[in-house]
């Protein structure tokens, strides 16, 4: 279960940041535009967007753009990301451990851009179970 108790008004902004985040795609190849954005335990807002090349295989998923940011910035406790799409789109199996990388209590929470009242919220923990770490 996360640890952090997340008021509905820090949820509702960091989902407007992934929305925003999202206009910002680079994203000529697919077409398939996503934002995203951390909360940190200082309450700090990291962004990011999906950024692809024509070499396919280099595409970068917004969630690990956004995290990078957040470590580029100095590396906050995550405790919630935000991904938005559209449609609504779940993390990737590489986001997924990225994410679970930064705590295994992170929420996810993932909205359709254009309503972002249609959403899923998740634990990281539940969408990698038992995701590779060297911790005990
Ligand atoms: N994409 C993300 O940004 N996040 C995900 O979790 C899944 C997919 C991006 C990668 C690529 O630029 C586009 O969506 C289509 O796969």
């Amino acid at each position: 279960m996360p640890s952090h108790i997340l008021d509905q008004k820090q949820i509702d902004d960091l989902i407007g940041r992934a929305v925003a985040s999202r206009k910002k795609a680079y994203a000529p190849y697919s077409k398939f535009s996503v934002g995203a954005a951390v909360l940190t335990a200082e309450s700090n807002v990291y962004c990011g967007c999906n950024v692809e090349n024509a070499s396919y295989g280099l595409c970068l998923c917004a969630e690990r753009a956004a995290i990078c940011n957040s470590v580029v910035s100095g590396g906050e406790q995550i405790v919630a990301v935000a991904v938005a799409a559209v449609p609504l789109a779940m993390p990737c199996g590489a986001c997924r451990q990225f994410i679970h990388e930064f705590g295994k209590d992170i929420t996810v929470i993932c909205v359709d851009a254009e309503d972002p009242t249609r959403r899923t919220v998740r634990s990281i923990e539940s969408l990698i179970p038992d995701g590779f770490t060297f911790d005990k």
